[in-house]
């Protein structure tokens, strides 16, 4: 049974442009990006941690590919108690990772391959192990060394409540107060204030002295040849004067389109969903720094680039982050939270394509990163719809791996026929689910620890890819260590079991990116097939030449007899002409 009457091939063509991207043709503005989460994406040395000269040995891999640039998650001196997302020394390469020569080295074979180079800056907070928070601690309440971070003297007679209610985005508490000396007052021991792990003190960007030492990190990363930075929690350096009480809660992604329109993120009970606008977050003042460091990556030739994270909603208020004059890119996490289903896609895309054109700015589109379920686990689990959620744990209900797999592949294929940028992360060209049933004695994500295991955390999207099907490891390394245990499936969906392999997550991938360069649907103008712009199931759209049909209904849908199929993301029936359920397809209008 079919879900409609039958449409012809002029049907796809119907439909006036209603988006047409900005600007004036910088690389970041259509580019694909691969994101890279260094520990786990190759490992070189054998100890069972992915590094830079690893990443280096797998360049040929993007390159092959067909993506345009990488962004790596950071690789600084750290001790690694968030991942690496607690640097103490923004100038240097951890030992785990290499050195600054492996660096350059990874850099300048990637620029070989033409493929530009995105570093993670973390501006918001420093590891406890950096050297200003280690002075700090040693200096006085009041002093210079204090005044680089948010101390603050406790409340009550004796000092020993928090300075204010403000809860860690990882669960407890967000102040820390310090060890007594004999040097305290009578307020006794400051506290320091850190949005995340209590090993994450937050910076103070009222403070010049932070800001001129963040620029002068962004030169030192520029002058070595870098294309940009992807800058962590964006929205969060200010914080409101008088850090006063609030009572909301805070997310690690959220994502809404436009106030008006239909929210496909909007809690069950009815809430706006505007859980990340407390006094912590998205403040006027964040604005300032990134016209500064606009005037930074300009003095630079290559069109170097700046990209949010910021976890900021609606999307108006993430556009105010890539004005003319701010960042460049912003990562839209209005997509990656939005449910399957046609209606909800179309007016994300809209809303997506609309507000960041009225900033000038390309829209970006994102399904999976090293903080959410990847997409193909996300889209098993039927009744959370898609949305993002902190990690599956062995005892939640299990994802259907075959559905998620299948709607995983169709929500990437109409991702990659959408103009904007788009971002991909690692291990989803092999189609990779989480590992959603890791023990709880390997899990390293402070989110895990700080929720009493309430949460299990964001570990089981950040295990270590598998290159070489069955070898020890799984290819990961020359030891066949690995830093988190692999799920038994990684082995069939190794790289090596891929390449070359009709039908595979990889050559699909490899085939839309080809086709998205050959027919630069990223810098193309989008049009919706008037016919099948109120279809229930289906998403239809045509992007420069090229017609994108995404069917997220449970029946099958009948496309045009004679329209020539460029790439689908499952098996046609070529003799019925239908898209099944869950299928998207690029055809040639
Ligand atoms: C960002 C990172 C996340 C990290 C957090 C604190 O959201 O993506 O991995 O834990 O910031 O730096």
């Amino acid at each position: 049974m079919t879900s409609t009457a039958p449409i012809t091939t002029s049907d796809l063509t119907a439909g006036a442009p209603v988006h047409t991207p900005a600007g004036s043709g910088e690389w970041w503005r259509d580019a694909v990006i691969y994101q890279v989460y260094p520990r786990s994406f190759a490992d070189g040395n054998g100890d069972g941690t992915g590094d830079l000269p690893g990443v280096t040995a797998k360049l040929d891999h993007l390159a092959q590919l067909g993506v345009d640039a990488v962004w790596l998650s950071p690789f600084y001196r750290s001790p690694q108690k968030d991942a690496g997302y607690d640097v103490a020394d923004y100038r240097d390469i951890d030992p785990l990772f290499g050195t600054l020569a492996d660096f350059d080295e990874m850099l300048a074979g990637a620029h070989e391959r033409g493929l530009k180079v995105i570093v993670d800056l973390v501006p918001n907070h420093s590891s406890d192990q950096h050297a200003w928070f280690q002075e700090a601690l040693a200096a006085a309440p009041g002093s210079a060394e204090r005044e680089r971070y948010m101390f603050r003297d406790g409340r009550g007679p004796a000092g020993d409540q928090a300075p204010n209610n403000w809860q860690s985005i990882f669960g407890g508490p967000a102040w820390t107060r310090l060890a007594p000396r004999e040097d305290d007052g009578p307020l006794g021991p400051q506290w320091y204030l850190h949005l995340f792990d209590s090993t994450q003190p937050d910076l103070n960007w009222d403070n010049p002295e932070v800001r001129a030492e963040f620029e002068d990190v962004l030169r030192f990363w520029l002058d070595r040849g870098v294309d940009g930075f992807r800058v962590d929690v964006a929205h969060g350096m200010i914080k409101a004067a008088g850090l006063p009480d609030w009572d909301g809660q805070v997310a690690m992604v959220e994502g809404t389109v436009e106030e008006g329109a239909t929210d496909p993120a909007a809690p069950e009970d009815g809430s706006t969903g505007a859980g990340n606008r407390g006094p912590m977050f998205d403040q006027e003042g964040v604005h300032d720094i990134y016209r500064a460091w606009h005037k930074v990556l300009a003095e630079y030739d290559g069109d170097r680039c700046l990209v949010a994270e910021a976890w900021v909603e609606p999307l108006s208020r993430l556009a105010r982050y890539v004005r003319p004059d701010e960042m460049h890119q912003a990562f839209n996490f209005s997509f990656l939270t939005a449910p399957w289903d046609a209606a909800t896609v179309r007016t994300v895309v809209n809303a997506s394509l609309s507000t960041m054109e009225a900033v000038g700015a390309p829209t970006t589109w994102v399904l999976s990163n090293h903080d959410v379920v990847r997409h193909a686990s996300r889209f098993g689990l039927d009744e959370i719809g898609g949305r993002q959620l902190n990690g599956i744990g062995a005892t939640d209900p299990q994802p259907d791996a075959a559905l998620g797999l299948r709607r995983a592949r169709a929500a990437t294929l109409l991702m990659l026929g959408l103009p904007g940028s788009a971002y991909l992360y690692q291990g989803e060209e092999l189609g990779l689910p989480d590992h959603t049933a890791l023990p709880d004695d390997v899990r390293q994500d402070p989110s895990f620890f700080r929720t009493n295991g309430t949460e299990p955390g964001r570990d089981g999207c950040r295990v270590p890819l598998p290159w070489v099907g069955g070898a020890p490891g799984n290819g990961f390394g020359p030891t066949g260590r690995t830093w988190l245990p692999q799920p038994d499936v990684y082995a069939e969906l190794a790289a090596d079991q891929q390449y070359g392999v009709k039908g595979s997550t990889y050559e699909m991938y490899r085939a839309a990116l080809g086709l998205r360069r050959s027919e630069n649907l990223g810098a193309g103008a989008l049009a919706w097939v008037d016919s099948l712009a109120d279809h229930p199931d289906v998403v239809a759209l045509r992007v420069a030449d090229v017609v994108v049909v995404a069917n997220l209904g449970a029946t099958p849908f009948t496309l045009p007899a004679g329209a020539q199929v460029l790439v689908a993301s499952g098996e046609l029936d070529e003799d019925s002409g239908e898209l099944p359920s869950d299928t998207t397809v690029w055809l040639r209008a």
